[in-house]
């Protein structure tokens, strides 16, 4: 492709009321709540980067977060407490407010879509213990909770007609008009080889996380926090990106996730002289701490040399479910054996799973009010995108299937409100579409420099991992900092070898990776600035909470300089920080 001129030929243009990007738990929930409320009124545009329904969100498998057994004993307001304490005292408490409100009935929206939780002997939904949670509240479909959801999700929009499917639809900018209001998105359908600008009134952005920052991940290789660049790039906030959660147990040597689920129903964590080594950690919850708590255990006990030396340079502890019997371990945690057996040769049945702590969660995001309303009106964020300051420095497991519901079901109707106002569409702007174009498919196609751009996320993963790990500290960050602008600088000199335009994932590759790196930039400086340790940031350097300096969520917005910060206070109604014991 040489010129514009030539370019343009294939670009093609798509209007919808609504365009919601992604369809994961939270898309999918936004698009049916827009369907229930507006019936045939509202046409949607579903967007995504993968077919339907392979979005990251079929990967949850311990459960979902709900206050269920009142009767019993649980509480809303014991939720809120849990929720609160988890984050280290970083989550919003209005906010956290809703959401506990919220959670029971979307278990029972799915319950009646035709969801198959697993049930008591009394036919009740069952509940199990999950970690940071003080009453059993983790709602599951055995251990493939997220896949049951997605299914079931995605069957009752079936019954809809009002959206049109845009599988494997790469994304690459927020069309704003010269005022600075919304208008639509760019990007590239990858089937087809097409440049697509969708015209729209409103958006929701639901794309999930960003977690393929590191090499050692639970994350599909298909988050690469895309969504958050657009939003960054239009002007949006990003919220708390410092906030990387490291699940305490991923299956070395491959990072896939061993559920949560797995102490839930009675599993030990042990070092190499069989220590279930909680006991010096968090003596009253054991395995059953929150996340941030047990992965910090884990990595003092592989520094102080109480692991087991693996493959690929990963150290690791055992998780061990040999005391739980064949029947508990094939009824309640199914894909973890068929995991454990074809991913590593050994049967958790009889054989101690080799564990790690994993990046597996981005608790901060695209920052969106209470209601998931960014700064940019007609445009929400919901699920792992979105910031609304819910999970603070340390998200419960559990909480995080439940929130992609509750406020994928606000943002829908949020957003069927606003449409039913019918207001108008915005000009496209003729000259950024032109720009767009030109990047994409004319100035990405032309380079011919001489790095390797598969070389510089490998390169950005292993600064990732041993930089902005479990733990950190100042000089630790400043280098991995001055490595990612590095790796920035040599980005301008990729190849782009293929020139065509169908399933061009040479491209596709180098535009996530360029997405990585500048969300590794802003995430990196947030840490670097943070000078406290708080839930998932443990800083070496200054090891305890420093609630008078910052008690704040970060916010990061783009310059061409590089990211700019500035801080706003946790809103808090109920409950003063104090310190935490398990
Ligand atoms: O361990 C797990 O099943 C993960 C759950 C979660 O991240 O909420």
């Amino acid at each position: 492709m040489k010129t514009l001129h030539d370019a343009r030929q294939y670009l093609e243009v798509c209007t919808h009321d609504i365009l919601i990007l992604g369809t994961g738990l939270a898309g999918l929930r936004a698009a049916l709540e827009i369907a229930r409320k507006s019936g045939d009124s509202v046409n949607m545009g579903l967007l995504s980067k993968v077919q339907i329904q392979r979005p990251h969100s079929v990967c949850a498998e311990g459960g979902s977060a709900a206050v269920l057994r009142e009767d019993e004993g649980d509480s809303l307001d014991l939720h809120a407490w849990d929720t609160v304490k988890g984050s280290d005292f970083l989550a919003d408490q209005d906010v956290v407010d809703r959401f506990v409100e919220a959670c029971p009935q979307e278990i029972l929206l799915l319950d009646h879509w035709g969801m198959p939780w697993s049930r008591r002997e009394d036919g009740r939904i069952l509940q199990r213990p999950f970690g940071g949670h003080t009453f059993n509240r983790a709602t599951m479909a055995a251990d493939k909770t997220g896949f049951f959801e997605v299914q079931t999700l995605y069957d009752t929009l079936m019954k809809y007609r009002n959206y049109s499917r845009y599988d494997e639809f790469f994304a690459t900018s927020i069309l704003l008009t010269d005022d600075g209001d919304f208008a639509g998105l760019a990007g590239i359908d990858m089937v087809r080889g097409k440049f697509i600008v969708f015209r729209a009134k409103a958006m929701i952005i639901a794309t999930g996380g960003f977690g393929t920052l590191y090499g050692f991940t639970t994350y599909s290789q298909t988050v690469t926090g895309d969504g958050h660049m657009l939003a960054y790039k239009a002007g949006l906030n990003l919220e708390d990106p410092e906030f990387l959660q490291f699940h305490p147990t991923g299956l070395v040597p491959s990072g896939i996730l061993m559920t949560e689920a797995c102490r839930g129903e009675g599993g030990y964590l042990k070092n190499n002289k069989g220590e279930r080594f909680m006991e010096r950690y968090a003596p009253q919850r054991m395995e059953l701490g929150p996340r941030d708590i047990i992965s910090r255990a884990e990595m003092t006990e592989l520094l102080e040399d109480r692991g087991f030396d693996g493959p690929k340079g990963y150290s690791y502890l055992h998780l061990d479910l040999t005391h739980l019997g064949a029947d508990r371990i094939n009824s309640k945690l199914p894909l973890i054996r068929e995991v454990c057996m074809k991913f590593n040769g050994i049967d958790p049945i009889t054989d101690s799973i080799p564990i790690r702590p994993v990046a597996h969660y981005s608790m901060g995001g695209i920052e969106g009010d209470i209601n998931g309303a960014t700064s940019l009106p007609g445009v929400w964020v919901a699920g792992e995108a979105a910031c609304h300051s819910l999970h603070g420095a340390n998200r419960l497991g559990t909480n995080s299937t439940t929130e992609c519901l509750v406020w994928g079901g606000i943002v829908g109707g949020e957003a069927a409100s606003y449409l039913a106002d019918n207001p108008p569409f915005a000009e496209l702007p003729q000259d950024r579409v032109d720009d767009e174009l030109n990047r994409l498919f004319v100035e990405m196609l032309n380079r011919k420099g001489s790095e390797d751009q598969y070389g510089i996320r490998q390169e950005l993963r292993n600064a990732m991992d041993k930089h902005v790990g479990v733990y950190r500290d100042g000089n630790g960050l400043k280098t991995g900092l001055a490595q990612v602008r590095e790796l920035k600088d040599r980005y301008r000199e990729i190849t782009v070898a293929d020139k065509g335009f169908i399933y061009n994932s040479n491209l596709i590759n180098a535009l996530e990776t360029e997405n990585l790196l500048d969300l590794a930039e802003a995430a990196v400086t947030a840490a670097l600035a943070r000078e406290e340790s708080r839930g998932a940031h443990a800083r070496t350097d200054f090891p305890d909470r420093d609630d008078e300096k910052w008690l704040n969520h970060t916010l990061v917005r783009h310059s061409p300089e590089g990211p700019l910060l500035s801080y706003k206070p946790v809103k808090i109604t109920k409950w003063k920080p104090v310190e935490r014991k398990y």
